[in-house]
């Protein structure tokens, strides 16, 4: 079976829902507010389990010198081409994001959409956080993307499911990212989400239809869980915590994402 991750077209397209650009806006804003006020500009971002890597493309467009690092060999390919399709630099790099040594420091690393739920074990995400330190300027930012606590914690329940619609150049996807009876695992705190991705292809004299279907395992951390990596891990802060991409506060209603910012020592 080939997984969702290997489709990394099909992966971009189901992610279509997201407004890149602005949120790469809002990243460099909390850069602007969170660090030293007498730093200089963000020049050099570096994403992790970048996948597709949209967000560095768009630090990239905006002429910064960006990195993007995956453990999937179709993903790096994948961002490679698109950067180099969309005429932007763009370095690509496959490695793991517990144990890589890329030899430089950067002003901000980015790590988006809950790809931390990749690090299945406390000690593959303080490993993770001591890689991020060693790789971030003195000042820098990490600011890592989660799921909001709500989707496993919620009233709802520990089961979660999404569901969504998404349209581009001719094609309509529906996407279903956990299914009803997906259930986390309250030991390990795993869930293994089962992942339906059902494209259709219009204008092909005849509609294409394909059905991707993945089983994808998933580690729910807690806010309290990522305070206690860091600590663990030293050498970084977190300095604030956003419900979304905006000044929105993690316990609002309306929070729906948890945003950590954290800082290396000056
Ligand atoms: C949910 S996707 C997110 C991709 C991207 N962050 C985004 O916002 O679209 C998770 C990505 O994490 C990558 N990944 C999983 N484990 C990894 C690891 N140990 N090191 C680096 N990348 C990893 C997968 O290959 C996949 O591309």
């Amino acid at each position: 079976m080939t997984g969702i991750y290997d489709d990394p077209w099909a992966y971009e397209l189901a992610c279509s829902f997201r407004d890149v650009a602005p949120e790469a806006g809002v990243l460099l804003a909390w850069c602007a507010r969170h660090r030293e006020p007498d730093a200089a500009p963000v020049r050099t971002v570096l994403e992790l389990a970048a996948g597709p890597a949209e967000h560095a493309r768009e630090f990239a467009r905006r002429g910064l010198a960006a990195t993007a690092l995956d453990l999937n060999a179709a993903m790096c390919g994948y961002a490679a081409k698109s950067a180099a399709r969309d005429g932007v630099e763009l370095d690509v790099v496959r490695d793991d994001m517990t144990t890589f040594d890329l030899g430089r420091r950067f002003d901000l690393v980015v790590t988006m959409l809950d790809s931390t739920s990749h690090l299945m074990t406390l000690d593959a995400f303080v490993a993770h956080l001591r890689r991020v330190a060693a790789h971030l300027a003195p000042g820098g930012l990490y600011i890592v993307e989660m799921s909001h606590p709500r989707d496993r914690l919620g009233d709802d329940g520990p089961s979660v499911g999404t569901a969504w619609t998404v349209e581009r150049d001719g094609v309509h996807a529906s996407v279903r990212w956990g299914g009803p009876d997906d259930r986390l695992d309250p030991v390990t705190q795993i869930a293994d989400d089962r992942v339906t991705m059902t494209i259709t292809e219009t204008g092909t004299g005849g509609d294409a239809v394909r059905t991707i279907r993945d089983l994808v395992p998933y580690r729910f951390w807690t806010a309290g869980e990522l305070d206690a990596a860091i600590r663990l891990a030293g050498g970084l802060t977190a300095v604030a915590r956003y419900g979304d991409f905006g000044d929105v506060d993690l316990t609002a209603p309306e929070a729906w994402r948890m945003i950590t910012v954290l800082r290396a020592a000056a």
